[in-house]
């Protein structure tokens, strides 16, 4: 650049950068105008209150950080960092570029005609039960807004919501959008072994009879679980579906985990259970499914009558999703079928895959002075990290809750990326969660092996502050 283009490139910085000082004034004397009942703009244009603070959501807080300070690995949010299956990818190439033009247009609002019967062969005989395609599936725009169109569409104002903790953040607002009230419970750790897995971290049996009444309309279950990856066990579902039946309750049962669970634990769809199908809703993801989150297809399954509220919403709010992707996860679900139950179908391969990268973080968290509870199912590995704490100064990091310090300060010094689970509690059980984090395992085994030097060279460099 010469000097001539520095000099009209910086001129016009300047002039840009003055129209946004005035702009920026006008917005604020704007602000301040009275408009006619009184109420000035900033009052009138302010949140509803439905929304709450409107604070950041933990992951967009955490993607944040992770652009600003490049950790070397990323082990927070739950996706692979490595390619789906093969026939995935591809069939959706083939899809967009191939003979039918129609599979890039609009397609049925409720579920695109294929996608829906594959689901429905799939689950029918994993729930003891024809499902209807039509009129008892929806497919939604990823797990996520399956879970919006159950919520919204069931929860009225002034019902109660029972919420298990920790809990996926978006139940709670979900709930609130929607008028109710959550109801939090939390699954904690009730034994003296140092060395924990999921299946001990439980519910107090007389704690969850006790949140049942006339004004409680949903349970909340999500097994197997994110982050504790703890696979509800027979017993424990029985007892939740026998309060359901009692309290005439409905059970929104978020399985997106549903094909990752180590032997010899075993999902169980609590709609299979006696007297469920009619009480419950399930949801179920192709993000985590083929290991495409960025696909974002998602879906409830339950009975027509109370199907036909999350319609309501849904038609309503996105209407149809996204058609090649649809024709995409269900050709892959036709692969899979068709080789179901073998060892390479990706339904238990992916299952077998993960396993041999739990083992290998859990190893190096505990090396690295970490308490992991090892997961039963999921991808997520919860590791107390107080026994470091000796060697972290949290002072300089300003966020109110424990967690919240320990993740940011170590990502800045270790180069790994983990989340705060206290994100995953009400206000008044944060403190349940702050003395973990959350790592994510279904990353490269390389990039497992650079978390094991990262943290090795980190714990290394650090001398213990407190003696
Ligand atoms: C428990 C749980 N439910 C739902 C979702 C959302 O799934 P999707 O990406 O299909 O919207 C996630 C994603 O992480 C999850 O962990």
């Amino acid at each position: 650049m010469n000097i001539f283009t520095f000099n009209s490139c910086w001129r016009y910085t300047l002039r840009v950068a003055l129209i946004n000082h005035n702009s920026a004034v006008k917005n604020i004397q704007l602000l301040k105008i009275q408009n006619r009942s009184g109420s000035t703009m900033s009052e009138k244009f302010k949140l509803p209150a439905r929304y709450g603070t409107g604070d950041k959501s933990v992951w967009v807080e955490y993607i944040a950080l992770a652009s600003e300070y490049k950790p070397a690995v990323n082990l927070g949010q739950g996706f692979p960092d490595y390619h789906a299956p093969e026939h995935v990818t591809k069939a959706l190439a083939e899809i967009t570029t191939g003979d039918n033009p129609l599979l890039n247009q609009y397609t049925r609002g409720y579920g695109h005609p294929r996608l829906v019967q594959n689901l429905a062969k799939l689950y029918s005989p994993l729930v003891g039960k024809q499902i209807d395609p039509l009129n008892e599936i929806l497919v939604g725009s990823g797990a996520y807004e399956a879970l919006f169109s159950a919520i919204l569409g069931h929860v009225d104002n002034g019902d109660e919501v029972i919420v298990i903790e920790p809990f996926f953040d978006c139940y709670d607002y979900m709930i609130k959008f929607a008028g109710g009230i959550p109801k939090f419970i939390a699954l904690q750790p009730r034994t003296n072994k140092s060395d924990i897995t999921s299946a001990d971290w439980v519910l107090d049996e007389k704690e969850l009879r006790s949140l049942f009444n006339p004004r409680t309309k949903m349970i909340i279950l999500n097994t197997p679980h994110n982050p504790l990856g703890k696979v509800f066990t027979q017993q424990e579902l029985e007892l939740i579906a026998d309060l359901c039946k009692k309290h005439n309750v409905l059970c929104l049962s978020d399985e997106v985990y549903e094909w990752m669970v180590f032997k010899p634990h075993k999902h169980i769809r609590i709609a299979s259970l006696p007297g469920m199908w009619e009480r419950t809703i399930t949801i179920g993801s192709a993000g985590k499914t083929f290991s495409v989150t960025g696909w974002k297809i998602g879906w409830a399954y339950g009975p027509a009558n109370l199907m036909t509220n999350l319609q309501v919403v849904h038609q309503n709010c996105v209407y149809t999703c996204c058609t090649p992707v649809q024709e995409a996860v269900a050709r892959s679900f036709e692969f899979e079928l068709a080789r179901y139950n073998s060892p390479e179908c990706y339904f238990v391969s992916l299952a077998h895959e993960l396993l041999a990268k739990r083992d290998y973080l859990v190893k190096v968290l505990k090396e690295s002075g970490f308490k992991p509870t090892v997961p039963d199912g999921g991808y997520f590995i919860i590791a107390d990290w107080t026994d470091l704490e000796k060697k972290i100064d949290l002072v300089s990091e300003k966020d109110k809750y424990k967690d919240y310090r320990f993740t940011k300060k170590f990502a800045k010094e270790a180069g790994v990326l983990t989340i705060p689970p206290s994100a995953f509690y009400s206000e008044e059980h944060k403190h349940l969660g702050e003395k973990y984090a959350r790592f994510c395992f279904i990353k490269k085994d390389e990039n497992l092996a650079l978390t094991e030097k990262l943290l090795k060279e980190w714990s290394s460099k650090k001398t213990d502050r407190i003696h």
